[in-house]
């Protein structure tokens, strides 16, 4: 028996202003994208700004649903979206953000499960990493090269295949 440590590498930063013009930029529009979400169920308001390797930007938000369920987080409308009109262009960043009507969001988002498989079909069907900025309202900012980082142990299409 040996006992395995994993590691993660990301970078933190204190606040939006000491990020990248760039990504400061792309984290506006995923504010922005927020600004737009239905979520008259959760009052949790999520937005997600993809950037393209051709330099377009595709945003999304959270759309909730009466039957729950068949809502959708932000980041796989925005991402499945980008693979509807792009699908031959990959992704290099995807900023994402949340804020709440109740409380005040002070920490990064931490994406869902299922949001993070969806966002690592992109990264792995185009061989090439997405770098992912997590933030809050406000505090501090995440970001993370790889999609991969977040979802350690992912299903891989490799597992469909019989050796
Ligand atoms: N939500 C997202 O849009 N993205 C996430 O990563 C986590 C959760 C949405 C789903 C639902 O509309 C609301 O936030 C509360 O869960």
């Amino acid at each position: 028996m040996i006992k395995k440590e994993l590691k993660i590498a990301y970078t933190e930063y204190d606040s939006e202003k000491e990020l990248p013009e760039e990504q400061q930029e792309l984290l506006k529009k995923a504010r922005a994208a927020s600004d737009l979400a239905y979520a008259p169920y959760s009052n949790f308001y999520v937005g997600a700004a993809l950037l393209l390797e051709n330099g377009v930007v595709v945003t999304g938000n959270n759309q909730e649903n009466v039957a729950f369920p068949s809502g959708l987080c932000a980041e796989r409308v925005a991402i499945y979206a980008a693979g509807a009109q792009y699908p031959d262009v990959p992704i290099s960043v995807i900023a994402i953000t949340c804020k709440s009507k109740q409380f005040h969001v002070g920490e990064p988002l931490s994406p869902c499960g299922a949001c993070r498989q969806a966002m690592s079909e992109y990264e792995m069907r185009h061989n090439k990493n997405i770098r992912i900025i997590l933030a809050g309202e406000t505090g501090k900012i995440h970001i993370f090269d790889s999609i991969a980082d977040i979802l350690p142990f992912m299903f891989k299409s490799e597992q469909l295949k019989k050796k």
